[in-house]
């Protein structure tokens, strides 16, 4: 008996020696989670700023008026501010927590779902270093937020403690920005807080314009320079995050440190492109402003009464992809449903810099008059208009609040110069439709000065400096899904999406991070390209404990999809 116990005992030894030990951050329930007393002490190191999160639903519930109005819920700005809110509601959701734990509009009993169990909502440098601290010590699951527009979920996680940034919200200009002792002339420094409507708003009081994507609260200082920034100026201009000049950012030893050419220039690296919530916390960016301009804006729409249709026009489009390069002018081309016609509709949308309404106007022309002998597309609107490049970017609001997930790829410029383009385009646009596609996104925000920068020393793929336009492929679905329908809406980029739209961008094209798909099996090569061995290594010198860890982010491999445990 004795001799029959002994050689399992040693295995077992064997065994877990030999296995690597596994950390996991802690959760409620396991010991070492901090009690009242330690949560109630960081809270008087913030000044009262800790506060424990509330699912968004609920917080409407909470309300004087016992509900949020279909505005509030639908409205970027009013859910930015709110720790417990994401933009896209699936993110608040924890489908994959065992059980489910969920919170919808109309539900009567909240799960706390994916969303943080405690926020700082952070108002100065010093609450920042706090909470991360408080975090390492306390070996927590750390999330950082600042609008919650993110479009993979990443600026929420289960267990968590939230910093959310939403109140840094400093704006500072200045015709000559040093770093290194070199006048890097005119710039503007924003906290996270800000918004890109603020951003194209007070420039304008300034005669002044920066590199920005036309969303309303999108955070330039959050994740939008991280990931790599596009605007409908960026043909003209460059990415955002080609035109950052500096960063400050909090880092997980909880020191305040400068990023930039001349200081800590590895991390000022990887904080180019190198991917949204990865580095630390960033409390301020600094980026290029140019002189104002004018430019002619147009909005076009057609209505499409089939996936025919709309496949049909995508290639028209593609025909005429090259014709604002003289200009470098940008375009986004939307299909999507339009609740406002109740039909699919083909929306086009273009600025181009310094050309008069009549320039501006014709450059489209060809493309109208293609476009028009299209079967099944009728021209609902055209509208031509001059205007300052500040109000052509400026949105209102975003218009949120649905369960939505989408995939994307950078399509080579290469792949519209084929004779052929037309036609693949037709097809694979016809084809994610009839895949259960839900809306269509591109945007012609590359080429340009984006290729021109290809030099520049960042994070940024290549694949962006070698791209034409930007594809990402929505799947959006109700409440009333279930579960596993949902599991299918999720998967569905992976599972049937993505071979379609290869057929068009190639097998290894890249993708943009920050509008993406979570699911990529190698997002280390899809989002990163070659610069993913040397992100890892600057990773493991600023972060060596992967405090900041995100779905599909650097150093996320070693993680399971909570963040919680190592895998
Ligand atoms: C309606 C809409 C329009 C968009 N338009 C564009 C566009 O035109 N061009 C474009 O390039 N992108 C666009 N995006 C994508 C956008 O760039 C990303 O969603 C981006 O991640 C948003 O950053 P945020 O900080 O505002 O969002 P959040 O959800 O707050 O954060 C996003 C990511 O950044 C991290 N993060 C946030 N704040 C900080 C911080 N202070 N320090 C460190 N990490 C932080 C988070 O952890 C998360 O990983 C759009 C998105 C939406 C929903
Ligand atoms: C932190 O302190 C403030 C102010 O005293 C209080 O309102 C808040 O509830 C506290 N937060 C937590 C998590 O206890
Ligand atoms: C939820 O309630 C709102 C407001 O009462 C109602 O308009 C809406 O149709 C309901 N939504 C669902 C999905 O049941
Ligand atoms: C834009 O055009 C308007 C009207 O022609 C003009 O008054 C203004 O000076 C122009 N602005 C710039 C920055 O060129
Ligand atoms: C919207 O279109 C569908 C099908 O095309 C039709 O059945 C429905 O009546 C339309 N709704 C409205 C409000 O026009
Ligand atoms: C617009 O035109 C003016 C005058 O020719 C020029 O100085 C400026 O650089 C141009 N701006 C852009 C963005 O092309
Ligand atoms: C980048 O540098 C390489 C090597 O010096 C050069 O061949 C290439 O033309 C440069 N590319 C751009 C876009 O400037």
């Amino acid at each position: 008996m004795a001799v029959k116990t002994f050689i399992p005992v040693v295995l077992l030894a064997l065994l877990s020696a030999a296995k690597p030990h596994k950390k996991c951050r802690k959760v409620p329930g396991d010991a070492g989670f901090p009690d009242h007393k330690a949560w109630t002490s960081l809270n008087n190191t913030v000044c009262g700023r800790l506060a424990p999160v509330v699912p968004f639903p609920q917080f409407c519930r909470n309300l004087p008026a016992g509900q949020c109005t279909d505005e509030q819920w639908t409205s970027g700005l009013f859910r930015s501010g709110i720790a417990g809110a994401m933009d896209q509601i699936n993110f608040e959701q924890g489908y994959d927590l065992t059980p489910p734990s969920l919170c919808f509009r109309n539900s009567t009993v909240c799960g706390q779902g994916d969303v943080p169990l405690y926020a700082v909502e952070a108002e100065n440098v010093a609450d920042v270093q706090a909470a991360v601290k408080f975090a390492a010590n306390h070996n927590l699951r750390l999330a950082v937020k600042s609008s919650g527009h993110d479009l993979l979920g990443r600026s929420t996680a289960p267990n968590s403690l939230l910093i959310h940034m939403a109140k840094f919200k400093d704006m500072a200009f200045t015709d000559s920005f040093v770093v290194g002792g070199k006048d890097m002339g005119s710039a503007l420094t924003v906290g996270p807080g800000v918004h890109l409507q603020d951003v194209f708003k007070e420039s304008k009081a300034h005669g002044k314009i920066a590199v920005g994507g036309s969303a309303a609260t999108v955070s330039p200082a959050g994740g939008y320079l991280q990931g790599a920034g596009h605007s409908l100026i960026s043909p003209l201009f460059g990415l955002g995050a080609d035109n950052v000049l500096e960063f400050q950012i909090v880092v997980a030893s909880g020191k305040l440190l400068k990023a930039n050419s001349a200081e800590n220039s590895d991390l000022f690296f990887a904080l180019r492109g190198g991917g949204a919530g990865s580095w630390g916390v960033i409390v301020s960016a600094t980026f290029r402003t140019f002189p104002a301009f004018n430019a002619t804006a147009s909005v076009i729409q057609f209505a499409l009464d089939s996936n025919a249709a709309a496949g049909a026009i995508a290639g028209v489009h593609a025909k005429h992809i090259f014709a604002l390069d003289a200009v470098r002018g940008g375009q986004y081309f939307f299909v999507n449903p339009s609740a406002e016609f109740n039909t699919t509709v083909f929306w086009l949308r273009t600025v181009t810099a310094n050309t008069t309404l009549e320039e501006g106007t014709a450059l489209l022309q060809p493309f109208l008059e293609d476009a028009l002998k299209v079967e099944g597309a009728t021209l609902i609107s055209k509208e031509f208009e001059q205007d300052l490049i500040n109000d052509a970017l400026y949105a209102e609001d975003d218009d949120i609040g649905a369960n939505a997930v989408m995939g994307s790829r950078l399509i080579p410029t290469e792949a519209y110069e084929r004779e052929d383009a037309p036609a693949v385009v037709e097809k694979v646009y016809r084809e994610l439709l009839d895949a259960g596609a839900g809306a269509l996104i591109g945007s012609l925000v590359a080429g340009g000065q984006v290729s021109a920068n290809a030099n520049i020393s960042s994070a940024i793929t290549p694949a962006w400096r070698t791209a034409k336009t930007h594809i990402c492929v929505a799947t959006a679905w109700d409440d009333s899904a279930s579960l596993s329908e949902i599991n299918t809406y999720r998967h569905l980029f992976q599972t049937a999406h993505l071979a379609i739209l290869e057929q068009l961008s190639g097998p290894n094209a890249g993708a943009y991070s920050n509008e993406a798909d979570i699911y990529e099996p190698d997002f280390q090569t899809t989002f990163f390209g070659p610069n993913y061995a040397k992100l890892t290594q600057i990773k493991a010198k600023y972060d060596p404990e992967d405090l900041f860890i995100v779905a599909a982010g650097v150093g996320s491999e070693r993680w399971d999809e909570f963040g919680v445990c190592q895998v």
